[in-house]
């Protein structure tokens, strides 16, 4: 096991990731609680994260005593390191070294960190980020690599299995970091690669159980891999005493629904609330073109059907239920974190179930915080989803009134709904969906003229798109051969009545954004 002690790093969970990659058991504690943590948890090593503060500053963050007097492998990241240096007798200071962004370090020692993965008198690229660097070493530490700027990057008491590095070795900038930290938990602590997404299971599975007692759970399923992956494992928890909701706004895609419903109650047998509020939904869309009022307005029903269906459970006589689980995961957390307080604007105002536990009087249950997208498909995969729900793209909340420019109606969606699962077969067929971030079909409020047969056209535009990502923060257009578009837009064409011309989206975000609302 290891520990991870966070001082506030906006990366704490990334170390954490990092170190589940490597097969070993972690925890992350607040450096408040660190001492209880260390001593309840007893773990093998321990990782001091970065974070805000400097170690200069009055009452700034430290390390507890019983961590180096136990004598523990402990590895400092940046704050990690300073505080490390600090306290184990050497000096920092601030301003002198800044470094932020790429930096490249020379190798001086040989070290158990660096074990295959870097060589003495060899430079490789790491990620800086901090104002304050260490000038003296603590006794018995050697300087294992510099940077240009003459900063203690890496320095190593090997004896006592110290290390301290000044770069972010969690992030992908740093391209051989996770080959370090890789190291230091196996090759310095002796830890085995034994955990696994099952034991994850088994975890979060105890945790829920211990959270919830005997209390009932609702959840509601979108339709997504998220909400699907957390109703899945609180199932196993709690069995029948968790609900699900499932709120058909009428604006999902060609057979999604079904799919859903069948998956939960047919395959699974959880018990599945299937709201059809398809005519409350396109009733109150009728009409409404501006994107940010189509926002509201699905948003705000979402809520109240989702509320109506909550009330009618507890008719069962078997209680009301007072959690509310929720697939939130790790990325949503930060996101939702940095930007509390920040003068950001609203791009779009996204709309998920936000605001529902607050409003219902809820606890909630999200036993997916600590995990990344990738990390809850492969426990989905673990947990028996089929590949195919798995490894699905990812598909916005409102649904497809956001890919109707316009106004949203009945025959719109069914055009849409046809031309996107066109798209979606030549792209599977063609063997891109993996390498592919999210792509669909947007239907355009325009109409264009053409020819077919002998006859004039007159019918709507439709526009694809697909993107490359990594967290569908910042994307590209995906790079398709001319001749897969051409047979794509043929299909679309022939097939669907009602669109006569197709064309690619070609632009990356920013400027623009993945939907086009
Ligand atoms: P944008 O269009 O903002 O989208 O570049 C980024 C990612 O978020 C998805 N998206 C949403 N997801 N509710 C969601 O759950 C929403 O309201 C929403 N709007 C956009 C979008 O599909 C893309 O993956």
């Amino acid at each position: 096991k290891v520990l991870i002690v966070d001082f506030g790093s906006q990366v704490t969970q990334l170390i954490a990731r990092r170190v589940r990659e490597a097969g070993v058991y972690c925890e992350i504690a607040p450096f408040q609680s660190a001492e209880r943590a260390f001593e309840t948890l007893a773990p093998k090593a321990v990782i001091l994260s970065g974070g805000p503060a400097s170690v200069l500053d009055q009452g700034s963050p430290r390390v507890p005593d019983v961590i180096f007097s136990s004598k523990v492998p402990v590895l400092g990241i940046c704050y990690g390191e300073q505080v490390m240096a600090l306290q184990l007798g050497g000096k920092v200071a601030a301003g002198k070294t800044r470094e932020f962004g790429r930096a490249d370090v020379e190798i001086l020692a040989e070290s158990a960190l660096f074990d295959n993965v870097w060589e003495k008198g060899q430079s490789y690229p790491v990620w800086m980020s901090h104002g304050d660097a260490v000038i003296d070493l603590p006794p018995g530490f050697v300087r294992a690599a510099t940077s240009r700027q003459e900063a203690v990057a890496v320095m190593a008491d090997e004896a006592r299995h110290y290390y301290g590095v000044q770069f972010h070795l969690e992030v992908v900038h740093t391209p051989q970091g996770a080959r370090l930290i890789e190291n230091f938990v196996h090759k310095v602590a002796g830890l085995s690669r034994d955990w696994t997404m099952r034991a994850f299971r088994q975890e979060a599975i105890a945790a829920i159980q211990a959270k919830v007692g005997t209390g009932r759970v609702l959840c509601g399923l979108s339709g997504g891999v998220d909400s699907a992956v957390a109703a899945l494992l609180i199932h196993e928890a709690i069995g029948d005493r968790l609900t699900c909701v499932f709120v058909d706004h009428g604006l999902l895609r060609h057979g999604e629904a079904e799919e859903i419903v069948s998956l939960f109650r047919g395959h699974y047998n959880i018990p599945l609330i299937h709201a059809q509020a398809q005519d409350l939904f396109l009733d109150a869309l009728a009409g409404v073109s501006d994107p940010e009022e189509k926002r509201r307005i699905i948003g705000r029903l979402f809520i109240e059907t989702f509320e109506a269906e909550a009330k009618t459970i507890a008719s069962d006589g078997k209680g009301v239920p007072e959690f509310l689980g929720q697939g939130t995961l790790y990325p949503d957390v930060i996101e939702s974190v940095s930007f509390t307080g920040g003068p950001s604007v609203t791009i779009k105002s996204h709309h998920n179930v936000g605001g529902l536990p607050e409003r219902m009087n809820m606890k909630l249950v999200e036993p997916l915080r600590e995990l990344f997208k990738d990390e809850v498909r492969e426990l989905g995969r673990e947990l028996g989803l089929p590949e195919a729900f798995v490894s699905r793209h990812p598909f916005p909340g409102p649904g497809l009134a956001i890919r109707c420019p316009g106004g949203v109606t009945r025959e719109k969606l069914a055009i849409l709904r046809q031309a996107d699962a066109i798209y979606l077969d030549e792209i599977r067929k063609a063997g891109l969906y993996d390498k592919i971030w999210q792509a669909f079909a947007v239907l355009l409020p325009v109409q264009t003229v053409g020819v077919m047969g002998d006859g004039r056209t007159y019918e709507f535009v439709c526009a694809l798109r697909a993107v490359t990502s990594v967290d569908g923060m910042t994307a590209d257009f995906y790079s398709f051969e001319m001749d897969f578009l051409g047979r794509a837009a043929t299909r679309i064409i022939n097939e669907v009545q009602g669109i006569n011309r197709v064309v690619y989206d070609v632009t990356s975000k920013p400027p623009g954004t993945i939907e086009w609302e």
